[in-house]
């Protein structure tokens, strides 16, 4: 029986897979034993250090239920959800016959664990904010593809942490609906609605990840930011944030979600009559920003 040495076992595991039907499959476990095969071998890792990562692996496992998926938070804290995402947006964005004629369509960033289904469809001009803590903010903006056209009827499903960083979804077994819903664009692709001036948070911080970063000499944070999910037939669907332009660790965002593109400036308006006519008795936000969808061809 021929032995294999250190550097042949590589080779030896994708040897393996001669019979595996699915090519991507074997393209993408093939390159996973190669790189990780190297990793062990660069930094010389030791039976303690494996036992441990594999710890690890299970607490995280552990961790996860219908609520909280430690593994996706675990991809977010190592950049990896980030990258999947530029890589995905990028083909979306491949040169077109026309692309001079076109401006660059509003870049994605993270879906974090949030996002939770079913929101209420609610009329534009709607305040999201009902009773939560936060300051009154106005978002308004239009939606257009990459030509400057107007996308109509758009859903924007939008959802955010109250003011003092907490989501709906973080307050129990029994938590309700609250600061998101669904609108959908006017004739002319606009929108608008009242929600809070979103705050810093720290992603989930009690578990294996929050230990990870902890070791890792690294802060929880994400910047105060809004999600819009935005969807229109014959376009490509977003998934975004908008980030709150003034807001701490837009520099050091735990999960690398910003993109200067969707950093936006909230101004600051005395209390009084806002531009839809609602009469605010404390001071309120302006948030304005315009969508580009890419025309899904
Ligand atoms: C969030 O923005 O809600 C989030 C994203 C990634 C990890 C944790 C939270
Ligand atoms: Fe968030």
């Amino acid at each position: 029986m021929a032995q294999l040495e250190a550097n042949e076992l590589a080779q030896a595991v994708i040897d393996r897979m001669a019979q595996c039907s699915d090519p991507r499959l074997r393209q993408v476990m093939s390159s996973l034993v190669t790189h990780a095969h190297s990793f062990v071998q660069e930094v010389q890792l030791t039976g303690d250090e494996w036992m441990k990562a594999i710890g690890f692996l299970t607490a995280t496992g552990r961790k996860c239920d219908d609520k909280r998926q430690e593994f996706i938070l675990l991809s977010d804290t190592l950049g990896i959800s980030m990258l999947v995402v530029a890589i995905e947006q990028a083909k979306g964005l491949a040169p077109r016959p026309d692309a001079e004629a076109a401006t660059p369509a509003t870049e994605a960033t993270v879906q974090g664990p949030f996002f939770w289904e079913g929101a209420p469809e609610v009329p534009l001009g709607s305040d999201l904010a009902g009773d939560a803590p936060g300051e009154p903010a106005y978002y308004r903006g239009c939606v257009t593809d990459i030509h400057g056209k107007p996308v109509p009827g758009c859903a924007i499903e939008v959802w955010s942490g109250d003011g003092n960083g907490n989501y709906d979804m973080q307050r129990g077994e029994d938590a309700k609906m609250m600061l998101r819903a669904r609108l959908r664009t006017d004739e002319d692709g606009r929108y608008h609605f009242w929600s809070i001036r979103p705050t810093y948070y720290p992603v989930p911080d009690d578990g294996p990840v929050g230990g990870m970063l902890r070791a890792m000499g690294r802060h929880p944070n994400r910047p105060g930011h809004i999600h819009m999910m935005l969807k229109a037939p014959g376009h490509r669907p977003l998934t975004t944030h908008l980030f709150v332009g003034d807001s701490p660790f837009l520099d050091s965002d735990a999960v690398f979600g910003v993109r200067n593109s969707l950093v936006v400036n909230f101004d600051k308006h005395p209390a009084g009559t806002a531009s839809d006519g609602r009469v605010l008795d404390r001071p309120y936000y302006t948030a304005r920003y315009d969508f580009r969808l890419v025309p899904d061809v």
